[in-house]
């Protein structure tokens, strides 16, 4: 038997005010949009900002559904919506940010195992990684691939 350790690297800012101009940008519109989530059962709102390779900017939030795992995740809303309404631009970044009872999250905000394999395949079909960023009030984390939050992913390779 052989054993491997698999490591990634995780930006880790104390706050907003510490990211590049750009990525400042990103996040707010994660935030914004997080405001129009529609929430009723988890009353937990979030936002992703999906950023394009055509600088298009599409951001969207979480929309749940009665019939529970009807809903759909904000980044996954986002995203699907890039690749329907940009289909031929590479997804170059994503921001998420969340909210609940008024008030951002202070930790970062990480994205579920379903939005990370909906995150990787974006990155396969743009060819190029997509950075993620993650809000949180009281520190920003910023990882520079999708494969650095889903190791030994599942592929049609
Ligand atoms: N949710 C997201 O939109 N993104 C995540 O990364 C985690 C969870 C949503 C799903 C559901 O509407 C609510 O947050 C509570 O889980």
């Amino acid at each position: 038997m052989k054993s491997r350790n698999i490591s990634i690297t995780v930006e880790e800012y104390g706050s907003f005010s510490e990211l590049a101009t750009s990525d400042k940008q990103l996040v707010q519109q994660a935030r914004e949009a997080s405001k129009n989530a529609y929430s009723p059962y988890s009353h937990f709102q979030v936002g992703a900002a999906v950023l394009l390779s055509n600088g298009e900017v599409v951001a969207a939030s979480n929309q749940e559904n009665g019939a529970y795992p009807s809903g759909l995740c904000a980044e996954r809303t986002a995203l699907f919506y890039a690749g329907a309404r940009f289909p031929g631009a590479a997804v170059v970044a994503i921001a998420i940010a969340a909210q609940s009872g008024g008030r951002f999250c202070a930790r970062p905000v990480y994205p579920c195992g379903a939005c990370r394999q909906v995150m990787l395949e974006s990155e396969m079909r743009g060819g190029q990684p997509v950075r993620i960023i993650m809000d949180g009030e009281q520190a920003v984390e910023v990882v520079q691939s999708a494969h650095d939050l889903l190791p030994l992913s599942f592929t049609l390779e």
